[in-house]
């Protein structure tokens, strides 16, 4: 499979791709908003599908999810991170979305509080705040050094409950390294938190960076619950299929219990789990292919970012998300995202407090999970602008 532009059909995906995307906005506008690549899905999935529904039938699933999806995560996680998670502890979600609401919803009471990185999307937050918790700001600068997690022990109060991690860190890109966990272990055991471990963007960190799964960590393995998606990395977000990894079988109990998979009323599509089965077990090189394309259009987004008045890009580390800092610009984010759209036919991400927390304004976010072509177009359409 290529990366380029012949991939990437346009007249499908103006059918098909909402949430900010080509679907949703006026024709003619590029869309480098949502984190959900152009590119269809790796030929093993496409086949996975197809040969499930020539069999014909879409009969209700198990209530826990099938054994095959259970055990393709498992090997997986264990593959890329020498973790074990038992099989029977991780539980099929619709969605990376839904599985962070379902741990808040598991493990909190009204008026816990939780430390939420600042910026990080806005699902932590929002989770946290749907169950009636209190979500704790804790800044995280873009920045190369080392993470001083030193003032996080500052925010902690007798209501805390959870640390929310965002690993690799969307919208920064930032990828926690070994170190910098222990040190955020360490003050999770020392006043007995949970850690919500995001990892759904684990796949995605160029090299020399390399993801460390904060469950690697013995001290707080047993209080780590993991979720992880396939959206990102194979381009599932349309099917709703995610994963929570539970250290135990309570945990687990208590997150089944809440998601009402046992009743039917709530459940996750067969569809879903037979696709990132298949992407788990047989998309690994195309994975691979698709990383190595990402690594190549990272480099030229912040090359091409660098070059635009008033904006400056760091290097991502992880994600196919940059963060550009448009301060320099006359515009604000909001501005920014606005003037762009109308002008210059391009969408971005504004860095605004609801959809990053308030340490994202200043910024603004695109995707570059798409071809070279089109990724250079949109630049150049936004380099166009700011100079003229
Ligand atoms: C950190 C993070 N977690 C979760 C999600 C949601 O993933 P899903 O499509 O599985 O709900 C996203 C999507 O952007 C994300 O960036």
């Amino acid at each position: 499979m290529t990366f380029d532009a012949s991939a990437v059909d346009l007249s499908i995906l103006s059918a098909r791709a909402y949430n900010l995307r080509w679907a949703e906005l006026p024709k003619g506008v590029i869309p480098l908003t949502a984190a959900d690549p152009d590119f269809p899905i790796a030929p093993a999935v496409k086949h996975a599908l197809q040969s499930y529904i020539d069999g014909g039938y879409l009969s209700y699933g198990p209530a826990g999810g099938f054994k095959e999806f259970k055990e393709a995560v498992a090997n997986n996680y264990q593959l890329k991170n020498q973790v074990s998670y038992s099989p029977e502890n991780i539980l099929p979600v619709d969605s990376a979305a839904f599985g962070i609401y379902l741990i808040c919803q598991a493990l909190l009471q009204p008026g816990d509080e939780v430390i939420v990185f600042n910026p990080v999307d806005f699902l932590f937050k929002y989770a946290v705040e749907q169950v009636g918790g209190v979500a704790i700001p804790f800044d995280t600068p873009q920045s190369e050094a080392r993470m001083d997690f030193s003032g996080l022990s500052s925010l902690i109060t007798p209501k805390t409950k959870m640390i929310c991690l965002c690993n690799p860190l969307n919208p920064t890109g930032k990828v926690f390294t070994q170190e910098e966990l222990e040190d955020l272990s360490k003050i999770a055991a020392e006043h007995d938190l949970y850690v919500m471990s995001d990892e759904i963007w684990s796949d995605i960190v160029f090299a020399p960076h390399r993801f460390c799964a904060f469950s690697s960590i013995e001290r707080t393995y047993a209080k780590t619950i993991t979720v992880t998606g396939y959206s990102k990395s194979y381009g599932l977000a349309g099917l709703r299929i995610g994963s929570v990894l539970c250290p135990d079988e309570t945990i687990y109990q208590k997150i089944f219990l809440k998601s009402l998979h046992q009743s039917t009323v709530h459940g996750v599509n067969v569809l879903g789990q037979v696709a990132a089965t298949a992407a788990l077990n047989d998309a690994q090189v195309w994975l691979d292919g698709f990383l190595q394309h990402l690594h190549k259009m990272r480099d030229l987004a912040v090359q091409e970012l660098n070059g635009m008045p008033g904006v400056t890009c760091s290097s991502p580390q992880g994600c196919y998300l940059v963060f550009p800092n448009i301060e320099n610009t006359p515009y604000t984010a909001e501005e920014l995202h606005h003037v762009l759209l109308q002008e210059a036919k391009v969408a971005v991400v504004p860095g605004m407090p609801k959809w990053f927390g308030a340490g994202a304004q200043g910024h603004i976010r695109l995707s570059f999970a798409t071809s070279e072509e089109i990724l250079l177009e949109g630049l150049s359409r936004i380099k166009r602008f700011l100079t003229k």
